[in-house]
């Protein structure tokens, strides 16, 4: 028996790979994927599936039967399994944090999990979520005045990284199902004329500030917080703002948001085991809640929720999440590829990129095992992306002819309501044939090497039958899991992020006015002092 600690890099499946995928390289005439399409007449259909209303053609990957057969024999060959099952009861499997990873608990129903543990997990979600109904319905019917008495119109989330982008990509998705007198911003950056600039256009009488964060301590919140409760004093002449109805609190740490100053009843907590950028399904969520009313924020829940199921219960090769984690570790990998691009043919996911930048970099941006040792092989990708078309008219040029392999997420709705059928047949007519003019290619006409476009290049296309929360939700639990997927096979922990802490500690050495100057590097000290002099 083997006891050594799992790798990726000591199962068969990946030595395999590493064969096949060199025959890709080294080959006169490697396969493509128009030849793939050629030889099997069944591919379409094959690589293809749909769970609940969203679809996954698969086809246009540089995978053949072979390659996709030890795909699928590299997850079996993982602990993938085993850490699904140990994500969904509970364990602590964010091993540097000691923490369980439940944001699935947020959108379970009570039968889902029946355990002793998952039966107190319920309540307490069934708890948080009462909140979120009772105070987004309070605000959406103007039952909650603010300190003068009138019903509010504009909600301000101040908040960063999982406390703001997931809420601020929902809101603008699910754009169709938004209150129609009530305004939703958000405030993240520390550089004052965000938030300066958003307040000039508020009336404060009628403005709410949510102020979320897990932590309830990050630097650029609590600063944006502190600007918006002098702005408050300024305009209203209240004494203590932070302690009226202009302000709530969202976060998994009550003690310090009351601390702080925040009425008890307007703090909407939610639990540790939730991790800040799989928050949006939390208290976090409470903008999405009161920007598109609760029973829809439950759909997006239910959808999440259904991909869950899906995910849990699917088999490998029928498990979406599986299949885009594996697609994606061929190209990574194997194929030496170093992003992967996420291009939504809907405007009201302009968003998503930038959304899954966050869950997908700080995720799987790691570079030791879970095990502690450090690894040699490539983690998570560089993600990057925006709209088509618009990106057709930008960086498209270097998905056809450059020299970088950039597989691609093609997304759309197959319908829309916002839009009309002239507008939604040139959009999806577009992207069909981006991902078609990538993968066919054209041969130069002679002496003009400049028209030659080399083709195989790989793509997904992901549909769903409409934009609606339940399919919103759906789409962004699968990417969660696929996450988790490479995060499991790479062996590394997704959950924490010690990254980020270094540049955090930096920045708090660098603004220390005793000290600052004595920690800096060479460079640094210039950069200040030049600064200081151009002030
Ligand atoms: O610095 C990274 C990070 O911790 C993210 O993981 C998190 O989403 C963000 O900061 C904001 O944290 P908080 O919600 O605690 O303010």
């Amino acid at each position: 028996m083997n006891n050594a600690p799992y790798t990726p890099l000591n199962t068969p499946a990946w030595n395999r790979l590493i064969e096949l995928a060199s025959e890709i390289k080294t080959s006169a005439s490697p396969i493509t994927i128009n030849q793939l399409f050629a030889d099997d007449a069944d591919r379409v259909e094959k690589y293809a599936l749909a769970t609940g209303e969203l679809k996954l053609d698969f086809s246009k990957n540089l995978i053949d039967d072979q390659i996709w057969e030890q795909l699928l024999n590299l997850a079996d060959q993982s602990p993938l399994a085993s850490h699904r099952d140990a994500m969904f009861s509970g364990d602590a499997i964010n091993t540097s944090e000691n923490r369980s990873v439940l944001h699935a608990a947020l959108r379970a129903a009570s039968s889902d999990d029946t355990s002793k543990d998952g039966a107190i997990r319920a309540e307490q979600v069934e708890k948080q979520l009462k909140a979120v109904e009772r105070i987004s319905n309070d605000i959406r019917c103007g039952k909650w005045v603010g300190s003068t008495g009138k019903a509010i119109t504009d909600i301000i989330n101040i908040g960063i990284g999982g406390s703001d982008l997931g809420p601020k990509m929902a809101c603008t998705a699910l754009e169709e199902f938004a209150h129609e007198s009530i305004n939703v911003h958000f405030i993240s950056n520390v550089d004052g004329a965000q938030i300066l600039s958003t307040l000039k256009k508020l009336n404060a009488e009628t403005t709410l500030v949510s102020i979320a964060s897990k932590t309830f301590t990050t630097q650029e919140t609590m600063l944006n917080a502190k600007t918006a409760i002098q702005w408050f004093s300024d305009e209203l002449g209240l004494e203590n703002p932070k302690n009226s109805s202009h302000f709530i609190g969202l976060t998994a740490n009550p003690e310090a948001a009351i601390a702080y100053g925040i009425p008890e009843n307007q703090i909407l907590e939610f639990s540790d085991w939730v991790g800040g950028r799989y928050s949006l399904w939390s208290s976090i969520g409470l903008s999405i809640a009161i920007s598109i009313g609760f029973e829809n924020f439950k759909q997006m829940l239910e959808g999440a929720r259904e991909m869950d199921q899906h995910f849990q219960n699917a088999p490998l090769e029928k498990n979406m999440p599986v299949i885009l984690g594996l697609l994606g570790i061929w190209y990574s990998n194997f194929l030496n590829a170093q992003s992967i691009a996420i291009i939504p043919y809907c405007e009201r996911l302009v968003l998503l990129p930038s959304y899954l930048q966050q869950l997908d970099m700080e995720s799987n941006g790691k570079s030791t095992s879970l095990d502690g040792e450090p690894v040699n092989y490539n983690t998570g990708p560089i993600l990057w992306g925006q709209t088509g078309t618009n990106g057709q008219h930008a960086f498209f040029q270097l998905l056809h002819q450059g020299t970088r392999m950039a597989p691609i997420d093609f997304i759309a709705a197959i319908k829309d309501n916002l839009s009309n059928a002239e507008h939604h047949q040139v959009l999806l007519g577009n992207m069909l044939a981006q991902a078609s003019a990538l993968m066919e290619g054209q041969a130069a006409p002679v002496g003009e090497q400049h028209r030659y476009y080399p083709g195989n290049k790989p793509s997904n296309t992901l549909l769903m039958d409409e934009l609606s929360p339940k399919n919103f939700g759906a789409l962004v639990a699968l990417y969660e899991h696929k996450v988790f997927v490479q995060g499991s096979i790479w062996n590394i922990n997704s959950f924490d992020q010690w990254g980020v802490e270094l540049g955090k500690k930096m920045a708090n050495n660098l603004l220390d006015k005793d000290s600052g100057a004595s920690k800096m590097d060479p460079s640094t000290k210039a950069l200040f002092s030049y600064i200081e002099q151009k002030s």
